[in-house]
């Protein structure tokens, strides 16, 4: 039976990549993710940073005092999806100890983002990763995804780190971390459908 959230409609769960690198582990690992948010019964939707071309926060601070961004590009398409969604799925590789520029571009837009509809009470699965098979290297990525989703009030469910996935392919061979992936989404699921017993982390970085 499909998670409902209130007991109306099907939870939906949203996966966005940040990886320029087609097929590869970000989006296996978010794909995974969304494979176990639909076996809970939510609606499951992807998106590729990569194809949507979104530019780069300009600091105009525009959307402070109009609410918009002064640039209508690839984020404008996400908003409504973002907003009609329960579940984020947030994809990056970890690129130069931080996320791919892509994904940082996605963030820094956020801040005119949160003007268009509140992430508050959004339930957020972290997905990063990395050559390095030491998963300290990530800490600092994932300790400002973490800082800024709890800045806009929207809760991490679960990181999924994919330590020593440096080749193409290599977290299709990772039976451990696809099934981790698997089960934070369902996970995430069923905290979007109660939020009322959401928790906070899971320590996993
Ligand atoms: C430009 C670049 C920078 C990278 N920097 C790091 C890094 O700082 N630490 C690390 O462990 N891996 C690093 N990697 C390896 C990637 O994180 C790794 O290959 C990852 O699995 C790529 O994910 P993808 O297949 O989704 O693109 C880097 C790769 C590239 C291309």
């Amino acid at each position: 039976m499909a998670a409902r959230t209130k007991g109306k409609e099907a939870v939906a769960a949203l996966g966005i990549s940040g990886s320029p690198r087609r097929g590869g582990n970000t989006d296996v690992l978010v794909a995974e993710v969304l494979a176990g948010a639909a076996e809970a019964g939510a609606k499951t939707a992807k998106k590729r940073l990569a194809d949507l071309a979104i530019g780069p926060c300009r600091g105009c601070c525009a959307c402070v005092r109009t609410g918009k961004c002064v640039q209508d590009d690839g984020m404008t398409d996400l908003l409504s999806p973002m907003e009609k969604s329960g579940v984020w799925v947030l994809g990056s590789p970890l690129y130069w100890w931080g996320p791919t520029a892509q994904f940082k571009a996605f963030v820094d837009r956020w801040f005119g983002a949160i003007r268009k509809f509140p992430f508050k009470g959004k339930k957020v699965v972290l997905v990063m990763p990395l050559g390095d098979t030491d998963p300290s290297a990530a800490s600092h990525a994932i300790g400002m995804l973490r800082r800024g989703l709890d800045y806009v009030g929207a809760e991490i469910t679960d990181v999924i780190l994919g330590p020593g996935l440096g080749d193409k392919g290599d977290a299709r061979k990772n039976v451990g971390v696809l099934r981790k992936a698997r089960h934070a989404g369902a996970h995430a699921v069923r905290m979007a459908a109660k939020p009322s017993q959401s928790r906070t982390t899971n320590g996993r970085e």
